[in-house]
């Protein structure tokens, strides 16, 4: 029997709507969304093996063939720029990558911009690409309190609805790009899995047809 496609997927509420999307899409393993502390799960007639992994990781396991393919948002994929295939937009987890500041906040393009951010990356090549000097400050989190407390002048962070920019009194300066979520491969396993992979993406690709 062909050995099981490893698929690493990122836990938490984007991951469990994803994996409903490959169940739908012919690769079922409902002993998933039980919740405990499981993190693999297989289904040897559906040929899967699914596992949660942080958000953040997923690239690094599908770089490396830990998994054969993967979903991963986009700002992660923009910010550590893994050396894998990106084979299909979601079409869900969608949000965008912004920058903001408080409100009344004026810039001083005379002086360095002090960026909160916890994408170090994303940040530095936006404001290269402007031309515009900056400080990067690397947060893990809460990214919004930075500007209130004077810590930075701006933040780089994603937004989905807006609440908590606006709950912090921010205002949005730039959308630096829009985010979904995107089907990743390994690129040996793409080249050797290929007809497992096809099926995964054509399944996928029905789905994000039939729930635009
Ligand atoms: C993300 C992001 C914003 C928030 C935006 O944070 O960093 O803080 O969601 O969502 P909204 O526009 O719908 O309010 P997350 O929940 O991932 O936590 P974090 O503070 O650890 O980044």
């Amino acid at each position: 029997m062909e050995k099981m496609l490893n698929i690493a997927l990122p836990k938490g509420r984007l991951g469990e709507k994803v994996y409903k999307m490959f169940g739908a899409a012919g690769f079922p393993c409902p002993e998933i969304l039980e919740t405990n502390r499981k993190l693999t799960f297989e289904n040897p007639d559906a040929g899967v093996r699914y596992f949660w992994v942080k958000p953040s990781d997923v690239p690094i396991y599908v770089e490396r063939g830990a998994a054969d393919i993967g979903v991963a948002g986009k700002d992660i994929l923009m910010e550590y720029q893994p050396d894998i295939y990106e084979l299909l937009d979601l079409k869900t987890g969608k949000c965008r990558m912004i920058s903001a500041a408080p409100e009344g906040y004026v810039d001083n393009p005379q002086r360095t911009l002090r960026v909160a951010t916890k994408f170090a990356g994303i940040a530095g090549r936006y404001y290269a690409s402007i031309g515009r000097e900056i400080d990067i400050i690397h947060l893990n989190g809460s990214i919004e309190i930075a500007p209130i407390l004077g810590l930075s002048d701006i933040i780089v962070d994603i937004t989905e609805t807006g609440t908590t920019l606006r709950e912090n009194n921010l205002k949005i300066i730039d959308t630096i790009a829009y985010i979904s979520a995107r089907l990743i491969a390994n690129k040996s396993s793409f080249r050797f899995r290929r007809e497992m992979i096809d099926r995964v993406f054509k399944g996928l690709t029905a789905q994000t047809e039939a729930d635009p």
